[in-house]
């Protein structure tokens, strides 16, 4: 097994990149069989991926629970003391609970997901979106589930930094995921130094720009009818593609000069500007995620950091999602 530069979460030490698992089951169209999902997983671990994320929702067509934590459960079972998982529970009917039936619904949502994931604990527990939640409830929940030994420890996902704050002086937080890549930068304003100062972890989703900063696609691109996020990615629509083409071209140029990919690049970027950043990358083509695993062995030196974010920065980036979008 190759090794990996690591980087903290709570407790837990991950390699720095880590592989985002959704796309198996949801999100960017047609799925692949469940033995070539297993083994792709698989070999990403041995490129040195020690950090795996999933959600109970990813599911094909968001419909059902834990199509996804059962192969990643598959998948991991023999090297589970390895690696890290991190699952993520939706809040459904649990805004008008008080804190002690929010607890038993959260354990039973939790107690599940261990079951698919073939586990006793999960290394990092998300609340997947608030969902008019008391971010301070579920802090206190959580805070019991890593008593019990249930979760390593817990995290938001698409919050700001008041509900972080909030949250996180009930139960400290290990991680924030929002998304983040070059063209979504809006953590950099506050949520970024927030979680830096206080010691958490960020888990930038959708790194990769649902794909755009690979350089692959192009105006032309046909995305999938169903069960595609790239249908309605704000970046992704046929003008908009145009228009952000210049931070892809930009990418190219870096990758020629480095022997190295744009998603390579725009990956190392974000490692290079933030110590506590962990991306985790999706995909579902088993050379691709060993691509992005390999952007840990690409190494921005500080000149070529400032001038690529230099020149990102005279960019116009268009199409927005923001923290609104799912
Ligand atoms: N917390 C949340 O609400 C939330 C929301 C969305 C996602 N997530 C998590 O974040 C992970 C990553 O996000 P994401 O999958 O939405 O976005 P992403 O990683 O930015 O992009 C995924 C897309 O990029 C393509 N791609 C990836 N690497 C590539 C490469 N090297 N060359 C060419 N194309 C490449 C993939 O296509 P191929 O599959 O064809 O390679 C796929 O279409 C998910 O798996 C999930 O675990 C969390």
């Amino acid at each position: 097994m190759n090794i990996m530069k690591q980087r903290n979460i709570g407790n837990t030490t991950v390699s720095e990149v880590g592989m985002g698992c959704m796309a198996f089951s949801h999100g960017y169209g047609r799925i692949p069989d469940e033995q070539y999902s297993i083994e792709a997983i698989r070999n990403a671990y041995d490129h040195g991926c020690t950090f795996f994320d999933t959600a109970e929702v990813y599911s094909p067509g968001l419909s059902g629970r834990g199509h996804n934590e059962l192969i990643v459960g598959k998948a991991l079972k023999d090297v589970r003391n390895h690696v890290a998982i991190a699952t993520k529970f939706m809040p459904s009917g649990m805004a008008s609970l008080p804190g002690g039936s929010l607890y038993k619904k959260i354990r039973k949502q939790l107690i599940a997901s261990l079951e698919r994931l073939q586990t006793d604990y999960v290394d990092i527990y998300y609340l997947h979106r608030t969902g008019g939640t008391s971010v301070e409830k579920v802090a206190e929940a959580m805070g019991r589930l890593i008593d019990e030994g249930l979760i390593g420890g817990w995290g938001l996902s698409q919050v700001d930094v008041d509900e972080i704050d909030r949250a996180h002086q009930v139960t400290p937080l290990a991680a924030v995921q929002n998304i983040y890549s070059m063209v979504e930068r809006y953590c950099e304003a506050e949520v970024i130094p927030y979680c830096r100062e206080h010691g958490i972890a960020f888990v930038p989703f959708s790194p990769i720009a649902s794909g755009l900063l690979s350089g692959k696609i192009t105006p032309a691109t046909q995305f999938e009818s169903y069960d595609d996020v790239r249908n309605w990615v704000p970046q992704l629509s046929g003008r908009n593609i145009e228009g952000n083409m210049p931070i892809v071209e930009l990418l190219k140029d870096y990758a020629d000069q480095k022997d190295a990919t744009p998603a390579q690049i725009t990956l190392a970027w974000m490692l290079h500007k933030y110590p506590n950043v962990i991306p985790i990358p999706g995909s579902k083509n088993k050379e691709r995620i060993v691509e992005n695993l390999g952007a840990s062995d690409v190494e921005l030196t500080e000149d070529e950091f400032r001038s690529l974010e230099e020149e990102l920065n005279e960019l116009k980036v268009y199409g927005h999602r923001g923290l609104g979008g799912f």
